[in-house]
C-alpha cells in the first residue's frame, strides 16, 4: 500500500506531502487542484510505462505544467501587504513527484536541459531519481539513485557501485536500470507502478467504445476506454467473483440481468431490465448504466492492482447510483488502494460512511493546499 504522495512544482500544486489510505477520498471546489493531484499521480504511474516525458510534452510541456506563483511567499505577501511579484527564480525549474510504500519508496525530478540545448529546448530531463526502503529517503536506506547520467546502487554485498554513467536524459532508471539480475526490486517496483490503474471519465457517446461489440479475450482490468467491457464483466463471472457482480447490479438496478452474449466469440453486452419483453443491448443502454457496468467492471477486478485511481467517477450518474456506487467502491478498496477524486456532495457522503480518508483541497494565492493534513515528513532525491 501507497502511504505517502509528494508533488512539488505541479500546476497549482507548489508543495504537497499527502498520507494516502485503503481508500482515500480527494474533494475540494471548482477550481481547487483535484485534477492536478490525479494528473500528478498518473504521471507517475508513467515514468514505469517510459511514458512521462510524452505525456508532459502532451499537456505543454514542462514550463507550462509548472507552478506558476512564486517559489516562496513572504509572511507579507500572506498577510496581503505585498503585492505578488517574480522575482528570480533562485531554485531551478523543477517538477517533483515521489510515494512511499510499505516497502519502497520512490521520487522522480524533472528540469529543463541546460543551455545550449539545440533544437530540443523544451524537452524536459530526468535530473533525479531515487529508490529508497522504508518510508523517508536517507543517504541509509537509499536502494539505488540517479543524478544526471549516473545511476548508483548497491550491489548484492552492500557496497554502492555506479551501474552506469551514461543514462539518457530521457529515460528513467526504473526504465534502464531495472534488470532482473542486476535490481531485481527496480524491477518489481516498476511492475507494481505499472500495474496502477486510471480511470476518467469514460466514454458513454453513441460511438463509445464500450458499445461496440468485439472479439471476446480474457481480460482481467477493463482497459482505461472500457473497450474490452463485456469480455471484463465474463471474465469476473469466469474467474472472479461472480456473486458480488450480480449484486452489484441487483443493488443500483433492482430486477435487472445482464447478459454477455457471444456471437462466434465476439461479445455484445445485454441487459434485461424490468418491465422490458427483451434485453437492451450496448447502444439502447443509458449514458450513465453504462457508466455504472464500467465502474463495476473496472472494481470488481479479479486481478486487483496495487491502486486504482477513480477521477470523477460520479460524472452522469443519477443520486440513486451514488450511494451502490459507494459500496462498491468500499468493497473494492478491501482488495486493493483506491484513492477517489470527486466533487460531488452525495459521493463524498456516502464515502466518509466508509470509512474513507478525506482531504479537501483548497486554494489559497493559486496554490493547492490541505488544511489539517497530516503532516509527513518528505526527502527528495538530490540533482
Ligand atoms: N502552471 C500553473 N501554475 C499555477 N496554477 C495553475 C497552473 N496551471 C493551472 N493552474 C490552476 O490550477 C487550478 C487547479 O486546476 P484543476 O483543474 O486541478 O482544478 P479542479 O479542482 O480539478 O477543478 P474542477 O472542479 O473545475 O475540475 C486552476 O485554477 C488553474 O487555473
Ligand atoms: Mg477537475
Amino acid at each position: 500500500m501507497l502511504h505517502t504522495l509528494a508533488i512539488s512544482g505541479y500546476r497549482s500544486i507548489r508543495d504537497l506531502v499527502l498520507p494516502l489510505d485503503r481508500l482515500t477520498l480527494v474533494t475540494g471546489r471548482n477550481g481547487t487542484g483535484k485534477s492536478s493531484f490525479y494528473r500528478a499521480l498518473r504521471l507517475l504511474a508513467e515514468v514505469a510505462q517510459g511514458r512521462v516525458i510524452a505525456s508532459l510534452a502532451a499537456e505543454g510541456g514542462l514550463t507550462s505544467t509548472l507552478w506558476a506563483g512564486p517559489e516562496k511567499f513572504s509572511r507579507a505577501l500572506k498577510q496581503g501587504e505585498a503585492p505578488v511579484e517574480g522575482l528570480r527564480r533562485k531554485d531551478s525549474v523543477s517538477l517533483k513527484l515521489g510515494f512511499a510504500s510499505e516497502d519502497y519508496g520512490y521520487a522522480i525530478d524533472l528540469g529543463m536541459p541546460k543551455p545550449p540545448a539545440g533544437a530540443f529546448m523544451l524537452d524536459p530531463e530526468i535530473k533525479a531519481e531515487a529508490v529508497w526502503a522504508g518510508d523517508v529517503l536517507s543517504r541509509r536506506n537509499v536502494f539505488a539513485s540517479r543524478a544526471g547520467p549516473s545511476v548508483t546502487a548497491l550491489d548484492p554485498r552492500g557496497y554502492r557501485e555506479v551501474i552506469t554513467a551514461t543514462m539518457p536524459p530521457f529515460e528513467s532508471m526504473m526504465m534502464h536500470a531495472a534488470d532482473p539480475k542486476g535490481l531485481p526490486e527496480l524491477l518489481h517496483l516498476r511492475e507494481r507502478m505499472r500495474s496502477w490503474r486510471f480511470y476518467d471519465h469514460f466514454r458513454t457517446d453513441a460511438e463509445a467504445p464500450a458499445r461496440r461489440t468485439r472479439v471476446g479475450t480474457r481480460t482481467p482490468m477493463l482497459s482505461a476506454d472500457g473497450g474490452d467491457l463485456p469480455a471484463a464483466l465474463q471474465t469476473i463471472r469466469e474467474i472472479g467473483d461472480p456473486d458480488g457482480l450480480n449484486a452489484a447490479i441487483e443493488d443500483a438496478f433492482p430486477g435487472a440481468s445482464l447478459e454477455v452474449r457471444s456471437d462466434n466469440g465476439r461479445f455484445e453486452l445485454l441487459m434485461g431490465q424490468h418491465g422490458l419483453l427483451r434485453a437492451l443491448g450496448p447502444a439502447e443502454l443509458s449514458d450513465g448504466t453504462l457508466r455504472y457496468l464500467l465502474l463495476v467492471a473496472a472494481l470488481l477486478t479479479p486481478r486487483p492492482p496495487e491502486l486504482i485511481v477513480l477521477n470523477e467517477p460520479e460524472t452522469s450518474l443519477h443520486p440513486d447510483l451514488l450511494a451502490p456506487l459507494a459500496r462498491l467502491i468500499a468493497r473494492a478498496a478491501k482488495e486493493c488502494q483506491l484513492v477517489v477524486v470527486t466533487h460531488d456532495d452525495a459521493l463524498k457522503q456516502a464515502l466518509l460512511a466508509e470509512d474513507a480518508l478525506h482531504h479537501e483541497l483548497v486554494k489559497e494565492l493559486g496554490e493547492t493546499l490541505v488544511p489539517g493534513a497530516e503532516e509527513l515528513s518528505w526527502t527528495w532525491p538530490s540533482r
